[in-house]
């Protein structure tokens, strides 16, 4: 049984001031939430506040992106190593935001997947597509391609104990997610890819469906056997509103 977690993506978002009283209201309403893993990726400036005020809490911190480098001469990059001297357990891997602003190629993603993996980080890897895509039908095949970029060059065994994150772009902040059934069945694809290669690996991959989650649509979106909780944008940035989502998948 795969235990649930619940990611906050604040995306750029916030400041010192604001990102106390969320964490605040995080830490005072998910305290008592023991079936489900809660984190909370954050702009790289505020990790080092994550860290101060979630250390002895139930809530794990992370960052939105990374380099696909160890180290060295690359400017204003971030490191997976320097990620970790925060106490960040969690990276957003390959967001579509940062795909199609920066122009992110699949062998980048998968580069920073294995530089995840490697310092102990667990890569929240993000795939979908676009609403043209879902209307010409071809979703799965978008889908298997961007996995198939990790899975060609690294194997299928990367993906034990790794997140994958379903966020089909026309859902990404619209306020229409996909329904349940949309979502499970990319979901249970998804897996069954990875099972194909590595069955051990597929069931324990936790699989997140992200885009317009709110406490109302989450009921049946986390009811579905394949998606083990969610990637959470808008609604993370009210404490009110994340611990509903959380609330459903505890
Ligand atoms: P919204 O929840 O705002 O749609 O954002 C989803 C997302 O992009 C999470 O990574």
């Amino acid at each position: 049984m795969r235990r649930k977690l619940v990611v906050a993506n604040w995306k750029m978002h916030g400041n010192l001031a604001s990102n106390q009283q969320l964490l605040e209201a995080y830490i005072k309403q998910l305290s008592s939430f023991k079936n489900t893993d809660v984190a909370v990726c954050v702009p790289y400036p505020y990790l080092a506040q994550a860290q101060s005020m979630l250390q002895h809490t139930n809530i794990a911190w992370g960052a939105q992106n990374m380099s696909k480098d160890a180290e060295g001469a690359f400017t204003g990059e971030v490191s997976a190593s320097m990620l970790r001297d925060f106490g960040a357990t969690h990276v957003i891997i390959g967001h579509s935001e940062r795909a199609t602003a920066y122009c992110e190629s699949d062998e980048n993603i998968a580069s920073k997947f294995m530089q995840a993996k490697t310092h102990g980080l667990t890569p929240i890897f993000c795939v979908g597509e676009t609403l043209i895509e879902r209307e010409a039908g071809v979703m799965q095949m978008v889908v298997s391609k961007q996995l198939e970029a990790i899975l060609n060059t690294h194997g299928a065994a990367v993906f034990a104990n790794a997140v994958v994150s379903y966020e089909p772009i026309w859902a990404i902040g619209t306020g229409l997610a996909a329904s349940g059934e949309q979502a499970q069945s990319m979901h249970e694809f998804i897996r069954g890819n990875i099972a194909k290669l590595d069955n051990a690996a597929a069931n324990s991959l936790k699989i997140l469906y992200g885009g317009s989650v709110n406490p109302q649509n989450a009921v049946q979106l986390f009811a579905m056997p394949d998606i083990d909780g969610g990637l959470i944008g808008r609604c993370s940035l009210n404490a009110q509103e994340f611990e509903g989502i959380c609330r459903v998948s505890a």
